[in-house]
């Protein structure tokens, strides 16, 4: 579809079949936890470590980003869906919210892989700002992600694969079948 025909609905959709994981970005703000559900997470760079995050001008965290140059991020888990509505402004009510710290950055218990950022940048781009952070601190864990796909959360099925060999001289963010063991 060309751009002048822009149907911001088809344009979503056609976004939403690119899948994703679903993060939370935490912040301490004024003594206090605040965290957004956000899928717009990328890999950035590996030397230095870098991801960003882009985030809507509209959002609380927009706002208090700036201010507290850090944030967390929280890879949730296939069993997270609810925390992920609850960031994402369908405040469930009596949902048990257990943070952790990770350099004084609140994370949520229980995510597949955390991140702590400092961030370096951030580009205004269009209705949202993209927060590019130093990663400062990070760890995973073998477990199933919640996956986001076409406007729903999803889970993966298949079986794990065998990683595909791939020689150490072409090692980059994207190479295939680099996920080594955990790191616990
Ligand atoms: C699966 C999912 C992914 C989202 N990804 C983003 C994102 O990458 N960036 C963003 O600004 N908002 C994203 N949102 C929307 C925010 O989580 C939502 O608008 C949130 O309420 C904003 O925070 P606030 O209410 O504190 O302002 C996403 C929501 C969902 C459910």
């Amino acid at each position: 579809m060309a751009a002048h025909s822009f149907d911001p609905r088809q344009f979503r959709n056609a976004l939403g079949r690119f899948a994703s994981g679903v993060t939370v970005i935490t912040t301490r703000y004024e003594d206090r936890p605040h965290g957004m559900t956000a899928n717009a997470f990328v890999s950035v760079s590996l030397d230095p470590p870098l991801v960003l995050v882009s985030v809507d001008n509209r959002a609380t965290l927009h706002r208090i980003l700036p201010i507290t140059g850090r944030y967390g991020v929280s890879v949730l888990a296939e069993n997270q869906e609810k925390l992920s509505n609850h960031f994402a402004g369908r405040t469930i009510e009596g949902l048990k919210i257990r943070f952790t710290e990770r350099l004084d950055i609140p994370v949520l218990e229980g995510a597949v892989a955390y991140f702590v950022v400092s961030v370096i940048d951030a580009h205004p781009a269009g209705d949202h700002t993209l927060f590019i952070g130093q990663v400062e601190h990070f760890e995973a864990v073998d477990d199933r992600p919640l996956l986001f796909y076409a406007g729903k959360y999803q889970q993966i099925r298949a079986e794990k694969a065998k990683p595909t060999p791939w020689p150490q001289d072409e090692f980059s963010l994207f190479s295939i079948g680099s996920f080594d063991p955990p790191i616990t």
